[in-house]
């Protein structure tokens, strides 16, 4: 018996999250017809959580080299055709307003939400449909488009856009459906892995972190040849704050990673001025005043260093040797916290299979991956979200320029 399409839609995105009602927006501006699809209760989620709820929705600073991919090339043309004053430029218009926090990283003064209401009218306005709690079960594939099969019935559709984001925070409805999607059209996926997380340890190193979980620190902190100088967080469990989160997405199992704990130009010389100045202070206190006097306990203990001695007794090898120790401390760390906590999920769609113009697929036409589930991973501070707009913009403006088939709604 033949089957009964019940619904017909121009593009059907799966996803709606920040790439997924973008991509959307694009498409329904054109007076296509559009549905974004998810099976979450509420769209958007990681938008609303996100920033510590205010959004970190850009960054002022976005370059390809902020972010990661086994093409460091591909989010070139994206991220290009659609920039951080896009975004902006889109914000004003709806009375949005943004403080700039850090390091070219832009806040929403009205909150998250305010940027979802945005992402929402900016797909119903011009007749896009969204639709909630509706689970697929399959998705095939002939020479009229795509047939999805939901609970609730079939929706075929000429353009089909996969937006279902990454693994990272299962609980917020986070699955490894463009995953398994892109395998059934013969895509590679790079290994998705943890990023942008909290690094544990084990042993007598988690025991002396754990002791002064809380205190936090300026350090360069490095894994596998790149750097971050930022804030450093000491945990129950490990290492976190933004310089160790960022080192995450870098890190592997295995490898070390070096934190330089005293991030000035001549740290030997700087501790030379020092005896110089004081000959009387006691290292201790002299590293009181560069550190965290919890975390120079801790080092004196860890690491041996002769904190009651006065600077006067501190010869040049010595301080040489410790400001050598305090630049550059190694470990390796056990793992990181994982699924559960991960900002983000590197890896992802293979960017092998993509068009970099337009995300499209290689292998399967009218078949589109954007945002998270791509193998495109930005650092910490809004990258990720610009590639979800950037990336989003690039299939959605390319289906929306695409002449009207007489077939299509
Ligand atoms: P996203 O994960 O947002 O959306 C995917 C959607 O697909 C979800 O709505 C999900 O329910 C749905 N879905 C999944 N599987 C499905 C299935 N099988 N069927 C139907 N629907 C399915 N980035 C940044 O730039 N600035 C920031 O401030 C932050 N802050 C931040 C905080 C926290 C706690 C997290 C976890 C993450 C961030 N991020 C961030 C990262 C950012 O949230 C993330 O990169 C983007 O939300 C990715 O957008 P996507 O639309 O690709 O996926």
């Amino acid at each position: 018996m033949a089957e009964t399409v019940i619904e017909n839609f121009n593009t059907l995105i799966i996803g709606a999250g920040a790439a997924g009602l973008f991509c959307g927006a694009q498409v329904a501006s054109s007076g296509k017809s559009v549905c974004v699809l998810d099976h979450s209760k509420k769209p958007a989620e990681k938008v609303r959580i996100s920033g510590g709820g205010r959004c970190n929705f850009t960054n002022m600073g976005t370059r390809p080299q902020n972010f990661l991919s086994q093409n460091p090339h591909f989010a070139k043309s994206a991220l290009a055709r659609y920039t951080p004053w896009d975004f902006c430029n889109l914000m004003t218009e709806y009375s949005l307003s943004w403080t700039e926090k850090t390091l070219g990283q832009l806040f929403c003064d009205q909150k998250a939400g305010a940027i979802i209401d945005m992402l929402l009218s900016e797909l119903k306005k011009p007749g896009g449909e969204l639709r909630l709690e509706t689970a697929i079960t399959d998705i095939t594939a002939d020479a009229s488009g795509f047939k999805i099969q939901t609970h609730t019935g079939l929706i075929h559709c000429h353009h089909l856009v996969i937006a279902t984001g990454g693994l990272s925070i299962p609980k917020m409805g986070a699955t490894g459906f463009a995953y398994e999607i892109a395998h059934q059209f013969g895509h590679e996926v790079v290994t998705p892995t943890p990023a942008l997380v909290p690094l544990t340890f084990s042993g007598a190193l988690k025991d002396d972190f754990a002791s002064i979980s809380g205190v936090a620190t300026d350090a360069i902190v490095t894994a596998q040849g790149t750097s971050f100088a930022e804030a450093m967080l000491f945990t129950h469990r490990g290492l976190s704050g933004p310089a160790v989160l960022q080192a995450s997405s870098y890190w592997a199992e295995g490898k070390e990673v070096a934190i330089n704990l005293f991030p000035v130009s001549h740290p030997a010389q700087i501790l030379m001025e020092i005896r110089a100045q004081t000959p009387k202070r006691t290292l201790a206190a002299a590293l009181c005043d560069h550190l965290p006097k919890r975390l120079v306990e801790m080092l004196g203990q860890r690491l041996d260093l002769p904190l009651a001695s006065q600077m006067a007794n501190l010869g040049n090898t010595a301080l040489e040797g410790l400001a050598a120790t305090l630049s550059n401390w190694t470990f390796t760390p056990t793992g990181t916290e994982g699924w559960r906590t991960a900002e983000v999920t590197a890896g992802g769609v293979a960017t092998n299979g993509l068009s970099s113009q337009t995300m499209e697929s290689h292998k399967q036409a009218g078949l589109y991956f954007i945002g998270e589930c791509v193998d495109v991973t930005g650092w910490l501070g809004g990258y990720n979200f610009q590639w979800a707009w950037a990336s989003g913009a690039a299939a959605g403006r390319h289906i929306a320029s695409l002449s009207l088939d007489q077939k299509e709604a």
